[in-house]
């Protein structure tokens, strides 16, 4: 009877692999985007003739409820660290590095998530010297050169433009717009976003870029999806006209094409994406520092997903593939036999950005356990830290 308990159990700890009990968090690195902004396009009112939402900032600049729904999301990881026993009190200045790029709405998200996750530990918000560059570590360009490699890059983005379908969406936002009315009709006419074909820009040192309908419906879209974020009365968040569900999933086709076109790249994530990854990897190899944000963009996140190859994934309760102030959030852990890894996506749903919601532990945020094709995960999510770190060597 022991014996067979015993064997039993033997069984029971090598299926489940690891007692999550017994697990210490050792080190997290979150690689985030920065939260609610202002629409990232002016010049909107070429595309609709109707009055447009006026917005107190220029653009892309973080709003007041971006700045405090990020000090939500700080308060929300901040209460998780304590639950794990991860610091005692305020950190060593060494534990932390909070670095981010140099754009004003990627440094004040930093700037609130440490003074909210870190209140009165003087914690300071690392960037790149020059504030007047966007930070190489960030930027979402190609490194390679050589006219092969645009080449071949340029092959694979005309690829997924041509099929990509986004014609009931398209018509969908010209019905919004009122497209047949709006001075893009009058003057440049186009008075259907279906009737011409997007391009690829690719220019040496800027990011990959499209123009033509999918850039002008991406910018229209975005503005639509941060005025309903700001909470804007529906009256002024496309004029009323997006009243269900299925309006955004179908509306938010268009950034998602837009974004996996210019960066969930086969041929080029791993390149536009390398410096992020070097320096992530040194902090993961070094061990130090305990805890650390980097604060980017969509694109970086996209690009380091597509690179180190993870699983596809659903995200629930959101329409924009990478939620605004969402992080990824990459764990190590440990227990007497070993080291592992565990990485979870942490995003705000649409309504919690909508309702300013504070998020706690009744009302989280999404945290999505991600795989990685290169590190199998346990049924508890996680996977061995030794095989995470084989990956280094794609980024040498
Ligand atoms: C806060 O940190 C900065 C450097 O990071 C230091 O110069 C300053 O003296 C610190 N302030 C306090 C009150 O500890
Ligand atoms: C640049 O891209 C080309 C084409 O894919 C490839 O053959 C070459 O090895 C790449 N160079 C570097 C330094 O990665
Ligand atoms: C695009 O998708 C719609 C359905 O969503 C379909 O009716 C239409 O035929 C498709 N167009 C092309 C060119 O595949």
């Amino acid at each position: 009877m022991a014996a067979g308990f015993i064997v039993f159990m033997c069984i029971v700890v090598a299926s489940k692999g690891i007692d999550i009990n017994s697990l210490k968090l050792e080190q997290v690195v979150m690689l985030g985007r920065h939260n609610i902004r202002t629409p990232l396009t002016e010049g909107l009112e070429l595309y609709s003739s109707k009055p447009w939402p006026k917005w107190n900032d220029a653009a892309g600049i973080l709003t007041p409820k971006g700045l405090r729904f990020e000090g939500y999301i700080a308060e929300y990881i901040s209460q998780w660290l304590d639950t794990e026993d991860f610091f005692e009190g305020c950190p060593q200045k060494d534990d932390v590095l909070i670095y981010a790029n140099t754009k004003s709405r990627t440094l004040e998200s930093a700037k609130a998530f440490a003074e909210t996750a870190f209140n009165n530990c003087n914690i300071s918000v690392q960037h790149y010297e020059n504030l007047g560059a966007f930070d190489p570590l960030f930027l979402p360009i190609f490194h390679n050169k050589t006219e092969a490699f645009k080449k071949q890059v340029a092959e694979e983005m005309k690829k997924r433009l041509s099929e990509m379908n986004l014609t009931h969406a398209y018509t969908e936002l010209g019905r919004i717009l009122n497209i047949k009315d709006a001075d893009i009709c009058k003057k440049l006419f186009m008075c259907d976003l279906n009737t011409q074909q997007s391009e690829i820009v690719l220019e040496d040192g800027e990011e990959p870029n499209v123009n033509g309908p999918l850039y002008i419906a991406n910018a229209v879209v975005d503005a639509f999806i941060m005025s309903y974020y700001e909470g804007r009365p529906m009256s002024d968040v496309a004029w009323g006209q997006i009243e269900t569900d299925q309006q955004w999933d179908l509306l938010a086709k268009i950034i998602t094409e837009n974004q996996n076109i210019r960066f969930k790249l086969q041929s080029a994530a791993k390149d536009i994406a390398s410096p992020l990854l070097k320096y992530m990897f040194n902090i993961f190899n070094s061990g130090k520092p305990k805890f650390t944000l980097l604060v980017g963009h969509d694109s970086n996140l996209n690009s380091v997903l597509t690179a180190l190859e993870f699983k596809p994934f659903e995200r629930k309760l959101q329409f924009e593939p990478y939620p605004i102030g969402g992080k990824i959030v990459f764990q190590k852990f440990s227990d007497r036999k070993g080291q592992y890894l565990k990485v979870e996506y942490i995003y705000p749903t649409t309504k919690q950005l909508r309702d300013g919601e504070k998020l706690t532990s009744n009302n989280p945020p999404q945290r999505i356990t991600l795989e990685l094709n290169g590190c199998p995960i346990s049924p508890t999510g996680y996977c061995q830290w030794s095989e995470f770190m084989k990956l280094n060597e794609l980024f040498d």
